[in-house]
Order: C-alpha cells, then sequence, then structure tokens
C-alpha cells in the first residue's frame, strides 16, 4: 500500500505484505476497476445503439453526433468536479456516489421518451465516467505497493478496453432486436456493483485517512495487508513523519513551482494521449474502413475484432509494465504509433490496397494499447504527491476529456478538408512530438516512492536544489538507464 512500502523507520517491502494481504489488494483493485469498465461501457455502447436511436427518433447527423459528445462534455465537468469531492469525503465514497450517478444517468438514458430526455441521461452518464476516471487512478495508487503499483494501476485501462468489448458484444448481440433502451440498461448492472462493493467491501484509501488524522481507521486498513507488528511500526513511523515540508491540499499548490513539473507532464500526456488519434479509430471505425474501400456492412464485427486486439495488447502491457518500466514502453509504444498512423495516411494519400491500410490501423491500436493507452493512466496516479494526488488527477484527466472531445468533434470535418490520409500524417506527427516530449521530460517511475519521483522529475526539468540534489541526481540517473 503506498505509504507503507518505503515510510522512513519502516521495512515493510512488498514481500513483507501478508499473501493474503496481496491477495486482497487485487481483489480491491479488480473491483475498484469495474469504474474503469463502465467509462469503456458507456462511452462504447452507443456506436452500436445509435442506429436504432436515428430510427426510433428520427434524428438528423448532427443531433447523432451531439448524442455522442454530450457525454464528453458531462465528463469533462465530473472529472474537473472528482478532485475536491475525493478529497473532502475521502475516495471510498467518492467512488459509491459516482456509481450512484452512473446508475441513475443509466436509467434517464434507458428510459428517455424524448430525443432531450435521451441528452440528460447521457450529460448524467459523462458525469459519472468523467469523475470516476479521475478517482479510480487515485485509489488504485494509494493502495498499492510500490513493487506491483504499475500493474495495479494498469487495471483501470485493462477494464476500459474489457468494457469497450462488451459493449460491442452486447450492440452485436442486439443488433436483431434493435433494443437500444436495454444495450443502456445492462451498464446498471455494473455500476450496482461498484456501488455496494464501495460500500460494503473497499476499504478507505490509507494516505487519506492519515492525512484526515483518523489513525484508527488507519490501523484497521493496515492490519488487514499486514502482520500486526508490521502495522504498528507503520503507523508508528506514519505519526512521526516530518509532514512540514508536505504540500498544503489546494489548487494554489497544484499550480505552485513544487508540483509544475507532475502537472506539466500529466497535462501533456493528457494531451498526447487524445490527440495522437486513438478515438478516430476507436468512434468512427467503421467509417474509416469503408473509406480504405472494404465493405462496411461487417462494421460492428471489424469494431469487435479492434476491441479484441486493444485488449489483448493491454494486458500485454500490464504484464510487462513492472519489468520493462514506463518510460521504454511509452517510447516504444510512440515510435510505432507515429510509423503506423503516418503508413496510414500514405496508404490513402497513395491509393494503397485496403487490406494493407486495415493491418496498419490493427497495428496502430496495438503500439497505442501495449504502452500509451495504459500508461497515461498509470502516470495519473503516480506522478502527484499525495497531499494534492486527487487534484492533479482531476486536472490531467479533464484534459484529457476536454482533447477526446475536440479530437472526436474535429475529426470529419478535418477529414472533409484536408483529406483523411493527411489527417492521419498530423496525428503522426503529435505522436513524433509526444516521443520528444517522452524522452526529455517523462521520468521513471518504476519501483520508485512519490518522493524519488518527485525528485526525478524535478531533475528532469532542472529545478533540484541543493538539498534534494543527491536525491534527484540518483532517481534522475536511474530514470536515463
Ligand atoms: C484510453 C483513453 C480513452 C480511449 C481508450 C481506448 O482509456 O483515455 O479515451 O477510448 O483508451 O482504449
Amino acid at each position: 500500500m503506498q505509504g507503507f512500502s518505503r515510510e522512513p523507520g519502516t521495512h515493510a517491502p512488498v514481500d513483507q505484505v501478508l499473501p493474503e494481504g496481496l491477495r486482497k489488494i487485487y481483489r480491491w483493485a479488480a473491483l475498484i476497476a469495474v469504474g474503469g469498465f463502465l467509462f469503456g461501457y458507456d462511452t462504447g455502447v452507443v456506436s452500436g445503439a445509435l442506429l436504432f436511436i436515428t430510427r426510433d427518433f428520427h434524428l438528423s447527423a448532427a443531433e447523432q453526433g451531439t448524442i455522442v459528445s454530450v457525454l464528453l462534455v458531462g465528463a469533462m465537468a465530473g472529472a474537473l468536479l472528482a478532485g475536491r469531492l475525493a478529497d473532502a469525503i475521502g475516495r471510498r465514497k467518492a467512488v459509491a456516489l459516482e456509481g450512484a450517478v452512473f446508475i441513475v444517468g443509466t436509467a434517464i438514458a434507458a428510459t428517455a421518451p424524448t430525443y432531450w430526455q435521451l441528452l440528460v441521461g447521457r450529460v448524467v452518464l459523462g458525469l459519472a465516467v468523467g469523475a470516476a476516471s479521475a478517482t479510480v487512478p487515485v485509489y488504485l495508487s494509494e493502495i498499492s505497493p510500490t513493487a506491483i503499483r504499475g500493474r495495479v494501476l494498469s487495471a483501470n485501462q485493462l477494464m476500459i478496453t474489457v468494457g469497450i468489448l462488451v459493449s460491442y458484444l452486447i450492440d452485436l448481440a442486439f443488433s436483431g432486436s434493435g433494443d437500444w433502451r436495454l444495450m443502456f440498461a445492462l451498464g446498471a448492472v455494473p455500476a450496482s456493483v461498484l456501488t455496494l462493493c464501495a460500500l460494503l467491501v473497499l476499504p478507505e484509501s490509507l494516505p487519506w485517512l492519515v492525512r484526515k488524522g483518523r489513525w484508527t481507521e488507519a490501523r484497521e486498513v493496515l492490519t488487514l495487508v499486514l502482520p500486526k507488528d508490521d502495522a504498528e511500526r507503520v503507523l508508528t513511523g506514519l505519526r512521526h513523519r516530518d509532514g512540514s515540508h508536505a504540500p498544503r491540499p489546494g489548487w494554489r499548490t497544484l499550480l505552485g513551482p513544487k508540483v509544475r513539473p507532475a502537472l506539466i507532464v500529466g497535462v501533456t500526456m493528457a494531451v498526447i494521449q487524445q490527440f495522437g488519434g486513438i478515438n478516430t479509430i476507436i468512434y468512427y471505425a467503421p467509417t474509416i474502413i469503408e473509406k480504405t474501400g472494404l465493405s462496411a456492412s461487417n462494421s460492428i464485427f471489424y469494431s469487435v475484432f479492434i476491441g479484441v486486439i486493444n485488449l489483448v495488447m493491454t494486458i500485454v502491457a500490464t504484464k510487462l509494465i513492472d519489468r520493462a518500466g514506463r518510460r521504454t514502453l511509452l517510447l516504444i509504444s510512440l515510435a510505432g504509433m507515429a510509423l503506423l498512423v503516418a503508413l496510414l495516411g500514405l496508404s490513402f494519400i497513395a491509393g494503397w490496397n485496403s487490406e494493407l491500410s486495415l493491418l496498419c490501423m490493427i497495428l496502430y491500436i496495438a503500439a497505442y494499447a501495449g504502452g500509451l493507452g495504459p500508461i497515461f493512466w498509470v502516470l495519473v496516479g503516480e506522478l502527484f504527491p499525495p497531499a494534492v494526488r486527487a487534484l492533479g488527477s482531476s486536472t490531467a484527466t479533464t484534459t484529457n476529456w476536454i482533447s477526446n472531445f475536440a479530437v472526436s468533434q474535429a475529426f470529419l470535418p478535418l477529414a472533409a478538408a484536408i483529406g483523411q490520409g493527411e489527417t492521419f500524417l498530423v496525428f503522426a506527427a503529435i505522436c513524433f512530438c509526444g516521443l520528444l516530449f517522452v524522452a526529455r521530460f517523462v521520468p521513471e517511475t518504476k519501483d520508485r516512492s512519490f518522493e524519488e519521483v518527485d525528485a526525478a522529475l524535478q531533475a528532469r526539468f532542472g529545478r533540484s536544489g541543493p538539498a534534494g540534489e543527491d536525491t534527484a541526481r540518483r532517481a534522475g540517473d536511474r530514470s536515463r538507464i
């Protein structure tokens, strides 16, 4: 659990966590990641449902676009509010509340008698998606021992990709009956699971309890995963810790010079993840595939295939992340994405054969899922110091949703204006800039305590003061290996 593996005066590396404790941590991670599943499900389900909604409500193209994009607008607001919420009432209650909002949004959308009511349902769903996307990485980070933090944090993106895939499969299963209400309604099942688990099963995050001075509850949480003696020792260490240098929570601290490198990395990675173009494929795959000359009649089938690749490569990344490290995977991923989306663009411009375009598209998804996809969400949980972690996550996540909205709105008009192939070349250039940014500014966070991550960030931004120089150099050097 973050905060106990490297506390001064305590020695409780991950191998001293009871095996039973580790199993619990994995179980909690799997349960909280249902929030990621709902993110994937509620963003994905609309693609297959739209056809039938359009039939029932006689929608124009613009109205169809609005049904898709209002969720993103809701998500921006939800992500923005989530940081304050998770600091005020705790991570666990915040997630329970978010689960409840998922249920309300699902109910409104699934029973909507009119187009306008459906829009309201989608906005409410968006609030929940956005808020959960900011809270889940924070919680995962705070329950995880350092050595397995990458794997635990990747559970979020893993479940996002499972959610996207399941939503496509549900769309496929109900495409015969065209029952879009049921497609939406099924989302209530995982939403109820999330709410109940947050209320009844999940413990509160240790760092949050410590910051609130709730020592009795902190002890209870620690004894769930550590032998009793170790738990006491860690607790004593935490109590005696000099907290005077810890940043005070608040926007001013987040924007201040100490946390700025983390914020710059978090926000820039959010922009790169979205402006690299991934959701143009996730949202518009059938339209793009049709332009390659292949038949779009199998569009849901292609979507399912893309969903499977996305999931399989995310599993691969989850396995590798705590061994290979975040930087290595990110660099390979961005280099692959830049190359493949450039080839995809050229294949359109030069009119190469359509199977080749499809192959480039699939490999581009694979390159994304093996690195940038999960690692952005891992970094969201790892970059920020505990006191401003929820606010930092909130800011990076809101930026991610704003960028998601911008790219998905701009893609079709841009492709119409400058050409689809040329648009992909723009994405290639952005991935390449992302590669340069990571090489220069993103430190390795694997196996590092938050103090070491901070020192490595300061070193990369050339800001290590005399006191932190040694740690920064050590951390910075290792991060360049
Ligand atoms: C990430 C992105 C999300 C995208 C998904 C695809 O979670 O943040 O926008 O749809 O990956 O797997």
